[in-house]
């Protein structure tokens, strides 16, 4: 199986994996031979790429690092439950909604504690490109995604299980806020007005304004909303915390929120790959993420994932068709074309025993910009 960018697709490719939609129901499933049909509806649903089952990449499995079927539920589950906190914004809430509340809350430590469960026992590299949905709510997806990276990280720095229980709930709720921004406001393609911007901005404060209401949350709970857009260089909002003022479940909670939202499909702009976005969180490395943190992260997540299609500094072209667990960055390539860019019989080469070879290209170069 590889992925491909829909651009490339033509009718007659065999689908390598099911495409579903946000409710979990299977739009098309996989060993479908695609049309033209298919791949303009494909196209209206925004999905840019795709995996494929054909001969060249015939054996390669994609590892599902995070079961689907739990992330889906959790996106269920959830969306209701941000609906109700987002409620309570009226100036006197009632009995019954911060009851509602209470239960949401409940809710999402339950959600919480089977994406924990599931993480303790997942032995790969994360990587939730394996997974392709079509979501019209971002917000849920988000949130659930957040929540999944930031778990993964506070387990990478070893944290009680009471620690990485709260930073999972503010992970759930740390857009919360966004709930009060205006829907064209936060999907607006082009680049927003200041007095728009300031809209957004002000979903930290909400969010916090919100949460701490919720006796059943903790304060620091709460402040994972109010601080997810702090920096570490002082420039970030609402406060301009600098350096270790800054609570240590945002900066987790920062790292996940950027790396899940560049690698999100948008409606109004493609995804990066995991080492272009891993590249972005290195760039701000130090300024924007604290510099600790950027490098846990790293080792969690599958850079170059399985199935992609890459190009070598010595001009071969291979599809990546095993992650190398004991070396980040340095996977096993089925190698499919020669230095001269001739398509030759595949062989496979272990990135890891080649010193002098890397990674150049990543061929789905429609995702990188
Ligand atoms: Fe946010």
């Amino acid at each position: 199986m590889r992925l491909i960018n829909i651009e490339s697709c033509h009718s007659g490719l065999i689908l390598g994996q099911s495409i579903y939609n946000e409710k979990g129901t299977v739009l098309l499933a996989k060993g479908t031979e695609l049309t033209e049909i298919y791949i303009q509806k494909l196209q209206k649903y925004n999905i840019h790429t795709l995996y494929i089952d054909d001969g060249v990449s015939e054996g390669i499995d994609i590892i599902e690092s995070f079961p689907e079927a739990l992330r889906v539920e959790a996106i269920n589950n959830i969306t209701e439950g941000l609906h109700t906190i987002a409620d309570l914004q009226s100036e006197k809430p009632t009995l019954q909604k911060m009851m509602n509340s209470s239960n949401a809350i409940r809710g999402f430590q339950k959600v919480f504690r089977e994406i924990l469960q599931t993480l303790k026992e997942n032995k790969t590299a994360l990587n939730l490109l394996a997974s392709t949905k079509v979501y019209d709510n971002y917000l849920y997806t988000h949130s659930v995604n957040v929540a999944i990276y930031a778990c993964q990280l506070a387990l990478a720095n070893g944290l009680p299980l009471k620690n990485v229980e709260e930073i999972g709930l503010g992970a759930i709720l740390h857009d919360v806020g966004k709930l009060s921004v205006p829907i064209e406001i936060l999907n607006k393609p082009g680049k927003l007005t200041n007095e728009e911007y300031e809209i957004v901005k002000s979903h930290s404060t909400t969010g916090f304004e919100l949460l701490r209401r919720i006796h059943e949350i903790p304060l620091l709970v709460s402040h994972c909303a109010l601080q997810h857009h702090e920096r570490i260089d002082g420039k970030g909002y609402p406060r301009g915390l600098e350096g270790d003022n800054i609570h240590p479940y945002s900066k987790i909670i920062s790292v996940a929120d950027v790396f899940d939202a560049v690698t999100s499909q948008r409606t109004y702009r493609r995804p990066l790959l995991p080492h272009v976005a891993m590249e972005l969180l290195y760039s701000g490395s130090g300024t924007q993420f604290d510099t600790h943190q950027v490098r846990l992260f790293k080792e969690g997540i599958a850079i170059y994932p399985v199935g992609i299609t890459v190009k070598l500094n010595d001009g071969r072209t291979g599809i990546v068709s095993n992650y190398n667990y004991s070396a980040v960055g340095r996977p096993e390539i089925r190698i499919i074309k020669d230095e001269e860019n001739q398509t030759i019989s595949p062989y496979e080469i272990d990135l890891a025993a080649f010193d002098c070879l890397r990674i150049e290209i990543i061929e789905a170069d429609a995702l990188l910009y």
